[in-house]
Parts: C-alpha cells; sequence; structure tokens
C-alpha cells in the first residue's frame, strides 16, 4: 500500500469506527459485533504504526492511550465551573420552587435528572474536533486532562451530524461504573495499596494518571449534561441535549421533563429506591429550569445557578448494637479495627461487621463497646459506622482503647507519618504478615503454585518448614507428607507446582515478591522497562520515576525493598533455584497492547501453539485470559474438540467463536 492509499484507507477506518461508537455509546444500538469492531481499530492502529506521519490528533486510535503525561497543565476556565446548592428535603425543595416563581411567572418547566457522583468535567469541542478536556479544579482553573479523556470511549473525539457551533464547551461528569471499580479494589489490595474509598475517589484518581494507556484499561464512562457556548440556536435545556445525543455525546436516558413540583417530587421518590439498581453511583438528583431565557431571567450567585438545584438522598442507615472490636493484621502489617454489629438489615442485606478503618475515626466517633450505633452503605461497599446513639450509651461504658501492640505478634506498633494507619513493623516474625506473603507468592495471578490454599501455608508455617517465600524451593515431597491431612498425592501436586512456577514469566515473579505498591500492572511496566531484576534492583530514584505512574512512594518502596539484607537474601535464593529473572528476547518483541481490556476464553487444542503458549499471547498483548464464559467475555478461541457446552453457552450469550488464525491475525506484526 502506498501513501496515498493508505491515507483513504485510514479516513475510511476512522469513519466506520466513529459511526460504530456512535451507534453504540450515544444511541445504545451497536451495528455490528465487539469483534467486528476491534478488527476495524486493529486494522487502523497497524496502518498508523506503518504510517506514523498519517497519525491525526482526534483518531480512534487515541482511545488506547499510551501517552504519557508527567505534569498536567493548568488551565483557565472559560466560564466558571460552577456547583449545585443542595437540598436535603421536600420543604427545602419548595423554597426553592418558590424562589424560581418570584421571577419566573409562566410556563415553567423543570427537567429532572440524576446527580451522577463522579468528576466534573469540561470537554472543548472546535470545529466539530474534541479540543481540550479539563477538570474542575478550583472551578476557575483545571488540570488538561485531555489525553486521558480521549481513552474514554463514549467521549466523541469527533462529532456527528451537524448543526454544533465551530466553538463551545460541553460540560458533564466522567464517573466509574461500580463492577469496574469492584475490579480496581481487588487489583489495589493484590498489590497491597490502600483500596479507594468509593467510586467517586477511583475516578478521580483515574483521570489524573499519567499513562494514559493505564486509565484506557480502567473504563471509565461519560454523562453529558450542559452545554454552554455564545448564541446557542436552542431554547431549552432538553432540547439542547437531545441535540448533543444526535452529534455522540452519552446522554443520561433518565432525565424527565415535568410541569410542576409534584413532578419534581414524583421523580425523587421514584429513583429512592431505583437508584441502588443503577450501575453506577449517583449521590442525588438536579432539578434544572428549562427554558434558557428564564434561566437567564435568573441568573447565577457567585457560588451556583439560581435556576438549577441538587436533592441528595439520605444514605440508607440502619441503628445496632457494638459488640466487639477486632483488630486484623493484613499482609503488609496494616491493623485495621473491624466492628462485630448485631447483625441488622440495610439495603436488602444482613450486616454483621463495618469497618472502622483506623484510630483517628474511633476517636472520632467516641466509640464504646455495647454502644448503639448507626451504620450506613454509602457509595462504599463495605459498610461503616457513621454516628454513635448517645441517648442509647450506657452510663459504666468505657472508651476503646486501639492496642499499642500487635495481637498477633506483641511488637510495638508504629504510625507511618502522614498515614493514620497503625502498622506492626515486624514483617519478618509477624505470622499473618508472613503467610500473607507466601499466599500472595502462590496465588493464581502470581506465581499460579496450585494446590498451595491458605491452610496448607498455615499448616507449613507452623511446622517450622517455611518461613519466607524462598523456604519453599526448599521444600520436598518427604518433608511435607508428614503434615497433618497431607496426602501423598497433594505433596507430590506441591513440590510439582513449586517446580512448574520456575517458569513463570519475570513480571509476575516480580509482582509476586510483593514490595508495597507494586500490582500486576505496574510490575509489568517494570519489568519491560528495566527487562531484568538486576537492572531494578540497581535503577535510580531518576530511572525508576521516568517510568509511567511510578511516583517517589512507589520508587522508595522498591529502593526499600531491595536495600533490606532480609529481602536481598530471599531474592537471590530465588535467583539460585532458577526463577526468571529477565524477559526473554522474544518476549521483549511479542509485547504490545492491542488486546487491551479484552477477556477471552481458550477451548479446545489448538493448531500452532499449546494451550499456554496461547494464554502468554493474549496476556503478552494486553488482554485477558479468563477460565470461564461469562457475558463479561469478548471472545472464544475455538480450538479443535471444544466442548459443546462451551459453544452452548458462547451462542447463547452471543459471544464470537474465533479461530486460532482470526486470533493471530488479532495480534500480528507487520
Ligand atoms: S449541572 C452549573 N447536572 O454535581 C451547574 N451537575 O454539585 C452545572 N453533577 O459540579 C451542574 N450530575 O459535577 C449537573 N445531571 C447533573 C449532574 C451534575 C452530577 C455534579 C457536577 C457538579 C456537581 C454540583
Amino acid at each position: 500500500m502506498d501513501k496515498h492509499e493508505a491515507e483513504k484507507e485510514i479516513q475510511k477506518l476512522t469513519e466506520q469506527i466513529e459511526e460504530h461508537n456512535y451507534k453504540y455509546y450515544a444511541l445504545s444500538k451497536p451495528a455490528i459485533s465487539d469483534f467486528e469492531f476491534d478488527k476495524l481499530l486493529v486494522n487502523l492502529i497497524e496502518l498508523e504504526k506503518e504510517f506514523p506521519e498519517l497519525v491525526k490528533p482526534n483518531s480512534p486510535s487515541q482511545r488506547v492511550g499510551g501517552f504519557v503525561t508527567k505534569e498536567f497543565q493548568q488551565v483557565k476556565h472559560k466560564y466558571p465551573m460552577l456547583s449545585l446548592a443542595n437540598t436535603y428535603s421536600e420543604e427545602e425543595l419548595n423554597d426553592f420552587d418558590e424562589r424560581v416563581r418570584k421571577v419566573v411567572t409562566e410556563g415553567l418547566e423543570y427537567v429532572c435528572e440524576l446527580k451522577y457522583d463522579g468528576v466534573a468535567i469540561s470537554l472543548i469541542y472546535k470545529d466539530g474536533l474534541l479540543d481540550q478536556a479539563i477538570t474542575r479544579g478550583d472551578g476557575t482553573q483545571g488540570d488538561d486532562i485531555t489525553t486521558n479523556a480521549k481513552t474514554i470511549r463514549s467521549i466523541p473525539l469527533k462529532l456527528q451530524g451537524s448543526g454544533f457551533l465551530s466553538e463551545f464547551e460541553m460540560r458533564g461528569e466522567v464517573y466509574l461504573p461500580l463492577k469496574i471499580f469492584e475490579r480496581i479494589n481487588k487489583e489495589r489490595e493484590d498489590a497491597g495499596d490502600e483500596p479507594f474509598a468509593n467510586p467517586r475517589n477511583s475516578a478521580s484518581g483515574t483521570l489524573k494518571m499519567q499513562d494514559s494507556a493505564e486509565v484506557a484499561r480502567r473504563k471509565l464512562d461519560s454523562t453529558l449534561y450542559y452545554i454552554l457556548g455564545e448564541n446557542l440556536p436552542y431554547k431549552e435545556h432538553y432540547e439542547s441535549l437531545e441535540h448533543a445525543k444526535k452529534w455522540g455525546f452519552k446522554i443520561s436516558e433518565y432525565a424527565e421533563v415535568v410541569k410542576d413540583m409534584a413532578g419534581v417530587h414524583a421523580f425523587i421518590k421514584k429513583w429512592e429506591k431505583k437508584r441502588h439498581d443503577l450501575p453506577f453511583d449517583i449521590d442525588g438528583i438536579v432539578i434544572k429550569v428549562n427554558s434558557f431565557r428564564q434561566q437567564q431571567m435568573l441568573g447565577l450567585t457567585a457560588k451556583s445557578p439560581r435556576w438549577a438545584v441538587a436533592f441528595k438522598y439520605q444514605a440508607e442507615r440502619a441503628s445496632t448494637t457494638l459488640n466487639s472490636i477486632s483488630f486484623q493484621v493484613g499482609r503488609t502489617g496494616v491493623v485495621t479495627p473491624v466492628a462485630n454489629l448485631h447483625p441488622v438489615l440495610l439495603a436488602g442485606t444482613v450486616v454483621k461487621r463495618a469497618t472502622l478503618h483506623n484510630e483517628d475515626i474511633i476517636k472520632k466517633l467516641d466509640i464504646r463497646l455495647g454502644d448503639t450505633v448507626w451504620v450506613e452503605k454509602g457509595g462504599e461497599i463495605i459498610p461503616k459506622i457513621t454516628e454513635v446513639d448517645l441517648t442509647k450509651r450506657k452510663t459504666n461504658s468505657v472508651a476503646v482503647e486501639f492496642p499499642k501492640e500487635c495481637p498477633e505478634c506483641n511488637a510495638l506498633l508504629i504510625r507511618r507519618e502522614g498515614e493514620a494507619a497503625f502498622v506492626c513493623p515486624n514483617e519478618k516474625n509477624c505470622p499473618p504478615q508472613i503467610k500473607g506473603k507466601i499466599e500472595h507468592f502462590v496465588a493464581r495471578r502470581a506465581m499460579n503454585i496450585e494446590s498451595m490454599g491458605s491452610e496448607t501455608i498455615d499448616s507449613l508455617y507452623k511446622a517450622g518448614l517455611v518461613n519466607t517465600i524462598a523456604d519453599l524451593y526448599d521444600l520436598t515431597a518427604e518433608k511435607i507428607i508428614p503434615l497433618e491431612r497431607m496426602a501423598e498425592k497433594s505433596a507430590t501436586n506441591i513440590i510439582e507446582g513449586i517446580e512448574e512456577s520456575k517458569k513463570v514469566p519475570f513480571e509476575r515473579v516480580l509482582f509476586a515478591l510483593g514490595i508495597r505498591h507494586i500490582g500486576e500492572t505496574s510490575a509489568k511496566k517494570l519489568a519491560y522497562h528495566f527487562k531484568t531484576m538486576d537492572a531494578l534492583e540497581k535503577a535510580s530514584t531518576e530511572q525508576l520515576l521516568n517510568v509511567a505512574d511510578v511516583g517517589e512512594i512507589v520508587a522508595k518502596s522498591i529502593q526499600d525493598f531491595f536495600s533490606d539484607p532480609h529481602n536481598k537474601k530471599i531474592v537471590e535464593r530465588l535467583q539460585e533455584k532458577g526463577l526468571k529473572f529477565a524477559l526473554g528476547e522474544e518476549e521483549i518483541a511479542l509485547f504490545s497492547n492491542v488486546l487491551e481490556g479484552k477477556a477471552f476464553v481458550i477451548s479446545g487444542v489448538f493448531e500452532k501453539h499449546s494451550r499456554d503458549e496461547m494464554v502468554n499471547l493474549i496476556e503478552k498483548n494486553g488482554g485477558k485470559h479468563v477460565g470461564s464464559i461469562s457475558s463479561k467475555t469478548s471472545y472464544i478461541v475455538a480450538g479443535e474438540n471444544m466442548g459443546p457446552a462451551k459453544a452452548e453457552k458462547a451462542k447463547k450469550l452471543n459471544i464470537p467463536l474465533i479461530s486460532e488464525d482470526d486470533f493471530l491475525k488479532m495480534i500480528e506484526k507487520k
């Protein structure tokens, strides 16, 4: 293909992809399968790789990210980003209506919308192209996060149709769907990082990540609710959103126009219960005057418009008694107080435990054993205690003391500077920390040592056979057969599993070491950046900071790990035992991001590759291998002898079957 042909082909593919993206996100009416869509995208990416000079800043290929921003530029907002006045009751809302009606005497209509609990964003479009995406910041100026926003599939890079102004701003919310929030938190816990408190924090943290490929992987979503520009050709807010939808924006499908406060109250009532079934968090309802002329008559205050107001739902809460507090020690030594409650029904589930997070929270609540407490389920998955009902406090109650010593090993607890958590510093001798590190090491996504559950680890530890991850490689079947509930067969399985783990690739060995703040993704990034354990170990702070999403804290954690003699010894022993401490050349050549965000099930036998090789290829190219078919599966790579049950399930869930060759084409390098 010559350059001229490539240019034409790139344009054709771009138009097709944009068209399908629009059908998928704005209209919720996909016209082709995900597989076909991805084929178009992969073709485009490949072609652009061949002709990099033809890549346009708004090409759909920008969706997969790959740009690293070390520092975001501050940008001043053309129109300040205001917030909304909050109301909490019917009366307060009626007061708002009264204020509006003093100014607007006829033809009043309200638009009721959901109040998405995410991060406010301003998108600037010039001649139909996304030009800039800016966070709210302090309302006057925010951060330019354009490269990250481009990875959000529901934000159009190029507008469809016609009738939009040559320059305008679109405001809305970027949020994280609940399912994805849960996935991210799971990954954070695996890395020994504190999980995000709620999807909103998670969305805002994600938008500020330096590596846009990582942002793409997190799958943020958006909803747009406001157009701003000079001389807008519309009379009403609702109408303007309908136009925006035609241009490709994702507009909430839940907005309604109502005539009066009865309509507003009905909308609130309707969503009071139904909001728990939404796949994202909302923290209330927004009520807006529909007519732009009336909005202008009402005007703004310094902080918020007079033509709109938010109504916040009370979080669902229940009252129960606090029976006791347990202090749990995690893999990283963090001591977490957990409240044991008298079981109580809350938002459809029975709650028996609630997190108390840390000492500061216990002190702030002034919580005492036997207290009657209020438990709430907000955006958070784990319920929390928000208040003590002092009217029910018993006279002789005493304050809860946070232990000074580790409840597991009696070491004096410490509190690191700037952190709220107490930590047991006895990393090398504290049983839950030792066992936790080993559990992490053998986990499926780390060294994948099968048949080694937490019970086995517990007995190995108690028998004095393993104290560190390196000890695993000194085990023999003879040593472990005498353990309680250990049959010969399971002993051989364990030893075989340990032997097999020596083939696990470097990036997973690195993750398995359990270095604080190093999750699966950052382990991969570090492995591909430094290529050998030795290079990583010797890396200077500057060199570490050159890796996307490695900041001072992560860099320090890596250096602390490798400068500790105890860890050094473990690492040395692992190397002697023959674990993979470097990437293979062919591994480096195979790495790409083309399967980013896709989940594959592989089934049957293949002609050109073993199953393990197939899994490897999926992961090396940024995809995910999953064991069983679900609605989240993107493709099934079907080999010879695929089971009929699988084929049936795939058909039922409408998941495309692809052949080994189809798959290889997806990852083919030109
Ligand atoms: S309208 C001029 N509509 O709530 C006011 N805001 O507390 C423009 N939000 O900063 C805001 N859903 O981040 C509006 N349907 C919705 C909303 C919404 C969520 C957020 C937005 C805003 C905050 C105000």
